[in-house]
């Protein structure tokens, strides 16, 4: 059907969407949740997870995108104004940016305050930069304000794709639903 996406593209969204909310939420957990004395190594372990996991984006990113230019997105609503189409286009694009743009600045923050950035404990990504301390009072707050940006964007996301579910009532929500 061509209302709907591929099978192929709903496993990349949910799979992805799963990782990216799990991710920023444990990060966030971490910094700011977190008020127990034995704060150190605790929170050592919850960003090494964050990272373990959030580096998986990066492999699963470019298989996405190959399977989105060969698989095109189903068409919106009629019901939807040009601008809104365009609006939502240009949601996706910001939202495939997040995507990618998230994990490269938490591993050049890692490899530049002299850190690996492992990939589910198996393996490291290959060092790209060397340990910097200039560039990672760059990266930090980088990565962190980025990843507050993104989250008022998923949430946005999030918010839309329930307003097309429950007040427009039309074909978008469903085209990324298993049915
Ligand atoms: C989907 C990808 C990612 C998302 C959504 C994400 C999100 C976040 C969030 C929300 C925080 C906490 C921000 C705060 O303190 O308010 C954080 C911190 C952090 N992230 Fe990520 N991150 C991602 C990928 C990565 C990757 C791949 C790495 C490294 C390999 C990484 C390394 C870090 C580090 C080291 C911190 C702690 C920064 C500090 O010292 O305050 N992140 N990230
Ligand atoms: C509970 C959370 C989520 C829900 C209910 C949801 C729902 C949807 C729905 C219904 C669509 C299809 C059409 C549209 O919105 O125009 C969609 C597309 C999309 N979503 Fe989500 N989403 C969620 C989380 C996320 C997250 C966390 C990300 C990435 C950070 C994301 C990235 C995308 C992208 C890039 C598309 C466009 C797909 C394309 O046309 O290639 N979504 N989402």
């Amino acid at each position: 059907m061509n209302n709907s996406y591929t099978l192929t593209a709903k496993i990349l969204h949910w799979l992805m969407a799963a990782i990216f909310i799990f991710v920023w939420c444990l990060a966030f957990y971490s910094n700011h949740l977190i008020f127990d004395t034995n704060t150190d190594a605790l929170q050592h372990t919850l960003i090494g997870l964050h990272k373990n996991i959030a580096t998986t984006i990066i492999f699963l990113f470019f298989i996405r995108i190959f399977w989105r230019y060969t698989h095109p997105a189903p068409k919106l609503p009629d019901t939807m104004s040009p601008i809104m189409k365009k609006l939502a286009h240009i949601m996706h694009i910001i939202l495939y940016l997040a995507l990618i743009l998230m994990p490269i600045t938490g591993c050049l923050l890692s490899w530049s305050a002299g850190y690996q950035a492992p990939v589910l404990y198996l393996f490291n990504l290959p060092d790209i930069i060397q340990k910097n301390p200039e560039l990672k009072a760059i990266l930090k707050p980088t990565h962190v304000y980025l990843s507050w940006v993104v989250g008022v964007m998923v949430i946005g996301h999030i918010a839309s794709a329930l307003k097309h579910r429950f007040i427009d009532k039309d074909s978008v929500f469903n085209s990324m639903m298993f049915k």
